[in-house]
């Protein structure tokens, strides 16, 4: 999948599909059901680091995660998730740090916020590296909205979210993420663009969506939110797995005559 490629499915009507992974082995269960779009997120840092928020995932692990999965892509379109303080500083450093995800086999880079981080944007974009917008609930913003909260309820607000993916097209953005806003909002964002946005917890209107794969595959579930749908069970599924181990191998069953060598 091709950044062009990839921006073509608003014209097309065609839906687009992303989701996260952090290491080779996901990344190939990913490819082979077919969906095209893996955002290297920095979310890793609390489904993978066990952390409580994002904000201490630094930029050597996401080059790290971002080599696993661009190592074992073979079409999907890699993103990589600009992690807290690797942009915000100046778009001198935010260039830089941007570049190093592509050496390190990304294709696009993510960046949360908005007419704030449009000359970051512009400066990535005139040398040539895509860039993907965050709006709405931007997980590195956590601490300024005491919470995770949904975002863009108030009209005032949500003519300032309006604004900023305007200011973020206007940058060069090839499509935005749009997180925990009213569905209302993003359908008028939607419209109101030209390039692809891609929802989470935003509602059915935008043009893709994303998810992370942790939880779709119910892996994680220390905090769900309401706009997630495990389409598995895999969290309950290991444990089942786990426990009858422990139990055969207590009992003598495991490891049986198939198990072993003669
Ligand atoms: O870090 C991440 O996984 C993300 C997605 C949830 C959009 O930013």
């Amino acid at each position: 999948m091709t950044i062009p490629e990839f921006t073509r499915h608003k014209q097309d009507k065609k839906k687009l599909i992303v989701v996260t992974a952090y290491d080779a082995l996901f990344t190939r269960i990913v490819e082979q059901a077919g969906i095209e779009t893996i955002l290297v997120g920095d979310s890793l840092g609390v489904v993978v680091q066990g952390k409580a928020n994002t904000l201490s995932v630094t930029m050597a692990e996401m080059l790290y995660h971002t080599k696993l999965v661009a190592g074992a892509a073979q079409r999907a379109l890699v993103i990589g998730d600009m992690p807290f303080m690797s942009y915000q500083a100046s778009s001198e450093e935010a260039v830089r740090n941007a570049g190093r995800f592509l050496q390190a086999g990304a294709t696009a880079v993510k960046m949360e916020g908005g007419a704030v981080v449009a000359d970051r944007v512009a400066a990535m974009t005139s040398i040539g590296i895509p860039v993907m917008g965050h709006l709405g609930m931007t997980p590195q913003s956590v601490h300024r909205y005491g919470g995770y909260k949904v975002q863009g309820k108030e009209s005032d607000h949500a003519r300032v979210l309006l604004n900023d993916a305007k200011a973020l097209e206007a940058a060069g953005v090839f499509a935005i993420v749009l997180e925990a806003i009213p569905a209302e909002l993003a359908k008028t964002i939607t419209e109101q663009l030209t390039i692809p946005t891609i929802g989470i917890g935003a509602g059915p209107h935008c043009d893709g969506q994303v998810l992370v794969l942790y939880d779709l595959l119910g892996l994680f579930d220390e905090f769900v939110p309401k706009f997630v749908k495990p389409y598995a069970h895999l969290k309950a599924d290991a444990l089942q797995a786990l426990r009858r181990y422990k139990e055969e191998v207590e009992q003598g069953k495991f490891p049986s005559d198939t198990e072993s060598y003669h």
